[in-house]
C-alpha cells in the first residue's frame, strides 16, 4: 500500500505569499496526488491516522522541487570546450568557431532516439532522487522539424517513464543552423516550426541575445506561439544587456530567466507584468562570471525562482539543494528566499498553481530531508540531504 500520511515531522516549511511560514510537530496527509490535510500533528483528525505512514522521526519536511529551466536533453557533452573555456576562451568565441550550442545540435541530431532518453531519463532520476519534483525541459539543438520533433518524443519518453512531472518548451530559436540564412531561419520558425509543434508544448521559449536573436527576431518568434496559446519564457540579457527582459514583461512572458546584466528599470518592468525572473547560478559558477545579485533582483519585488539550467555548455548540473547553496552563498538569497525560489517561485514561472507549497490542494509532492531545518541546504553544501521524496502522492524507492 502507498503512503498517504508523514507523521513526526520535527517542522515543515512552506511558501506563503513572499515568505516561508514553519509548522511544527506537524503531520501531511494526501489522497491520490492531492495533499487533504497538513498541520499539528495533534490537530490531526482521527479519521487519518490508521493511513499508512511515513515516520519522520522529527525530520523537516519541504515542498518539492521545481526546476524551471533544464535542457537535459542532449547528445555527446562539450568537457573538451569546457577545458578551453578555462584556458580563456569565451562561450561566444567557441560558438563562432562551430562549438557550443552548435556542436550539441550535431551530436543531438547524430544520436538515435533511445540513446537520449536513456540519459535524460537518468538525468531527470538523479534530479528526482535529490528532491526535484517537476522539471522543465527544453527542445533547442534540433534546429529543424525532424529533431525538434524527435526532442519532443525524448521528451515525452522521459514523461511517460520518470517519477516526476515534466513541462516541455520549445526552445527552436536557440541558435541558427549551420548553414541556413538568418532571415530564412526566423520566416521558417513562424510560419513552419513553431505552428507545427506548438500543440505537443506548454511553452516557447528564445534565446534573445546579441549573439543569438535579436529583439526583433524574437518577438516574432514569440508573437506567433502567444497566438497558439503557448505560454513565453525568454533567455534575456544573459551575455549582455540586449533587451530580452524588457520584451518579456512586454509581452507578459512567464519567465525571463538569466538575467545576468538586466538593469534595475527591467526588473521593475517584470514585477509590473508579473513575469517571473528566474535565475541560474549554475550558469555563472561553471563560466566562471560573476553572479547576479539575487538579494537585489528580490528586493526589486519581483517574484524569484531558481533553477539548474542543466544543459552541456553553460550549466552542468542536476540537483536543486547545489542551486540553493549557490542562490544563498554567491547570489546573496536568505535560506527562506532561496527555498521559495527553488519552490513557489519555480511553479510560479512554470504557471502551475498546483503546487511549490504545502498545503491543503496542492500536489502531494513533498521532501523529508535528513535533518530538522531546512538550512542545512546551505549551511552543508555538499551534504546529502534527502531522506525521502514523495512524488505526485508516490514515495520514490530509496
Ligand atoms: O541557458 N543561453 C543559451 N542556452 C543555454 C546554453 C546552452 C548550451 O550552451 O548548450 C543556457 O546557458
Ligand atoms: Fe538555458
Amino acid at each position: 500500500m502507498t503512503a498517504r500520511l508523514l507523521t513526526n515531522i520535527g517542522r515543515f516549511f512552506t511558501p506563503r505569499d513572499r515568505s516561508i511560514r514553519s509548522v511544527e510537530d506537524a503531520a501531511i496527509a494526501w489522497d491520490g496526488d492531492t495533499i487533504d490535510w497538513a498541520g499539528p500533528a495533534s490537530e490531526l483528525p482521527a479519521g487519518l491516522a490508521d493511513r499508512d505512514t511515513i515516520d519522520c522521526e522529527g525530520r523537516a519536511v519541504v515542498p518539492g522541487f521545481v526546476d524551471s529551466h533544464t535542457h537535459l536533453v542532449f547528445g555527446g557533452d562539450r568537457s573538451a570546450e569546457f577545458a578551453r573555456r578555462l584556458g580563456g576562451e569565451s562561450y561566444e568565441s567557441l560558438a563562432d568557431g562551430g562549438g557550443g550550442i552548435q556542436a550539441t545540435v550535431a551530436a543531438t541530431r547524430a544520436a538515435p532516439t533511445e540513446e537520449l532518453a536513456r540519459a535524460a531519463l537518468a538525468r531527470v532520476s538523479r534530479m528526482a532522487t535529490a528532491g526535484t519534483t517537476t522539471v522543465e525541459i527544453k527542445t533547442g539543438y534540433g534546429l529543424d522539424v525532424e529533431h525538434e520533433a524527435k526532442m519532443l518524443d525524448v521528451i515525452d519518453a522521459v514523461d511517460a517513464d520518470a517519477p516526476v512531472d515534466i513541462v516541455p518548451t520549445l526552445l527552436a530559436a536557440h541558435a541558427f543552423p549551420r548553414g541556413v540564412d538568418r532571415v530564412e531561419y526566423v520566416r521558417f520558425l513562424v510560419d513552419e516550426l513553431v505552428p507545427a509543434l506548438a500543440d505537443r508544448v506548454a511553452f516557447c521559449d528564445v534565446f534573445c541575445d546579441p549573439a543569438a536573436f535579436s529583439v526583433e527576431e524574437s518577438a516574432r518568434v514569440l508573437e506567433v506561439a502567444a497566438k497558439k496559446d503557448l505560454g513565453l519564457r525568454v533567455h534575456a540579457d544573459q551575455l549582455s544587456h540586449g533587451g530580452g527582459a524588457a520584451l518579456a514583461a512586454s509581452l507578459g512572458a512567464a519567465s525571463a530567466d538569466h538575467l545576468d546584466h538586466a538593469a534595475e528599470a527591467d526588473l521593475d518592468a517584470l514585477r509590473r507584468s508579473g513575469t517571473v525572473a528566474v535565475l541560474v547560478p549554475g550558469a555563472s559558477l561553471s563560466s566562471r562570471l560573476p553572479f547576479v545579485d539575487a538579494a537585489a533582483v528580490w528586493q526589486t519585488g519581483v517574484e524569484v525562482a531558481i533553477a539548474t539550467d542543466c544543459n552541456p555548455g553553460t550549466s552542468y548540473l542536476e540537483t536543486m539543494p547545489f542551486v540553493i547553496a549557490l542562490a544563498v552563498l554567491e547570489m546573496g538569497m536568505s535560506p527562506d528566499q532561496a527555498l521559495w525560489a527553488a519552490t513557489r517561485g519555480g511553479a510560479r514561472s512554470l504557471r502551475l498553481d498546483d503546487r511549490g507549497a504545502i498545503e491543503v490542494g496542492a500536489r502531494a509532492d513533498l521532501v523529508v530531508l535528513e535533518g530538522d531545518h531546512h538550512v542545512d541546504l546551505s549551511y552543508r553544501p555538499d551534504g546529502n540531504h534527502v531522506r525521502h521524496v514523495i512524488a505526485g502522492g508516490v514515495p520514490l524507492p530509496g
